[in-house]
């Protein structure tokens, strides 16, 4: 068990470093400075049934009860060392894993954690406003647990940069909590943590796609030949799951209730659904396609040397890296990767080890691929004609082999015009997000209940009833 009567709860003996030690309590009021400034809104009094990380053991690593969220113990937990264990890939494969940063990678490795860092108090700063307009206590709640974990999140990245990269990584933490999400001066490194959040739709919709990103990256840093990155990794993910629990059950609630209305009310045109007071099928689906097509981006350039380079040095590998039977240094295999060739959409084989970002897009899009049709169920059980379905890989795209080029839903390659004349098809338009937002304009606080547009989940959290106070306002 961890003890709390340390400032910083962990489980890395950070009370036998001092000057580790001074380094983060340092740290810790800049990063409290930035919770009060850019975390949930109006929510430093609010009591919150959250769970905190205490442990890294698989059966009770979290203890759930109310916290004010700027109490939260944001601790550092790494998953316990393995001995034995080796870098997997690479060039160095067979090395034992490194507890220390090899000299020749320390920048890259630096530019790896603080990319990955960047985007953790991003999307807190993304969601700032949206517990005003909660559909109830229990998503509330859910909405706080996500913003709080993706700040443990930071401290995680922000553990590793002071720990092992001494001044560099100093400043590095500090730029950290200086970036904003859409700041035109100063924004974070990733483009869809630059997007606005604006409403609880959107929420849900990050959620699945671009945490999903996140559960991503981390499987490939948690195969990284740099220990202490791998194993902070692995336990992040434990954390991650429920990010995407939140997002996936937040929009098939979202289509569950619009089925309801759309069967009791008989109808389906998309402004009688929308009269009802719920989101038509239709605004769902542009929805999907858009965070779908800006998550996509996060995995970069479809050939790239920077990602060949990272898995030669043995710093970044592929999902599962170890379940994969092969030579694990990639010296002969190819991969597919797509490009467009006038008016056509053209598939070619490169060295595999130019194409890591296409392959772990490839991966991430089969997990969506199987969320995505658990959503259409829901339909299908309401016995509605309407399938959802994702948009080509190039469509709407801004880094890769597609930017630049103008892709229709399903593939096709269009002149600008020709695109822009479909963009509000495609993708939401302003008119749907004053829709959506229209229905979100309160805050839905009675224990129990929830908001017209979306239907209560299965069950509470932690075993508690639907109708438990997850939230005091105080
Ligand atoms: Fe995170
Ligand atoms: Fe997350």
């Amino acid at each position: 068990m961890i003890n709390y009567t340390e400032k910083i709860p962990n489980n890395v003996d950070l009370g036998r470093d001092r000057v580790l030690q001074r380094a983060l309590e340092h740290w810790q009021p800049a990063f409290l400075g930035w919770w009060y400034d850019m975390g949930p809104n109006e929510s430093r009094n609010y009591d919150v049934y959250l769970r905190t990380a205490v442990s890294v053991e698989p059966d009770g690593w979290a203890q759930f009860d109310y916290v004010k969220m700027p109490e939260y113990r944001w601790g550092i937990f790494l998953q316990p060392r393995d001995e034995q264990r080796q870098v997997n890939f690479g060039t160095n494969k067979g090395q034992a894993a490194w507890q220390d940063v090899p000299g020749e990678y320390r920048s890259t490795l630096r530019r790896i954690i603080v990319t990955q860092g960047d985007t953790e108090p991003a999307s807190v700063e993304q969601q700032k406003m949206l517990g005003l307009s909660c559909p109830s206590l229990y998503d509330l709640r859910n909405i706080f647990q996500v913003n709080v974990e993706e700040g443990r999140h930071l401290w995680a990245m922000v553990y590793l940069l002071h720990r092992y990269f001494g001044r560099d990584g100093r400043e590095e933490a500090e730029a950290l909590l200086a970036r904003r999400s859409g700041d035109t001066d100063n924004p974070r490194i990733l483009g869809a943590f630059n997007e606005p959040t604006p409403d609880w739709l959107a929420f849900y919709m990050f959620t699945f796609f671009t945490d999903r990103d996140g559960k991503f990256q981390l499987c490939a840093l948690a195969e990284s030949g740099f220990d202490p990155l791998s194993r902070t990794c692995r336990f992040m993910l434990t954390e991650e799951a429920h990010h995407m629990f939140v997002g996936e059950t937040g929009v098939s609630r979202i289509i569950q209730r619009t089925c309801e209305v759309m069967k009791e009310n008989k109808v389906e045109d998309p402004s009688a659904v929308r009269a009802l007071g719920v989101i038509d099928l239709q605004t769902i689906q542009r929805y999907l396609n858009f965070h779908y097509s800006v998550t996509l981006d996060l995995y970069g350039s479809d050939v790239s040397s920077n990602a060949a380079n990272y898995f030669t040095s043995g710093l970044k590998g592929r999902f599962e890296e170890t379940k994969i039977n092969d030579d694990h240094t990639l010296s002969e295999a190819e991969y597919p990767v797509s490009e467009v060739i006038g008016e056509k959409i053209v598939t070619k084989k490169v060295p595999a080890l130019t194409a890591l970002n296409e392959r772990l897009r490839d991966d991430y899009i089969r997990e969506i691929e199987s969320g995505v049709s658990r959503w259409q169920r829901v339909i299908d059980r309401a016995g509605i004609p309407f399938r959802l379905t994702l948009p080509h890989k190039g469509f709407h795209r801004a880094i890769g082999n597609f930017a630049g080029h103008f892709i229709s839903l399903d593939g096709q390659v269009l002149t600008e015009e020709a695109w822009k004349n479909h963009e509000f098809e495609w993708l939401p338009s302003p008119k749907d997000h004053a829709f959506v937002q229209s229905l979100m304009s309160g805050r839905v606080a009675d224990p129990g209940k929830f908001a017209n547009w979306i239907a209560p989940p299965v069950r509470g959290i932690n075993n508690q009833p639907l109708n438990f106070e997850y939230v005091r306002f105080n």
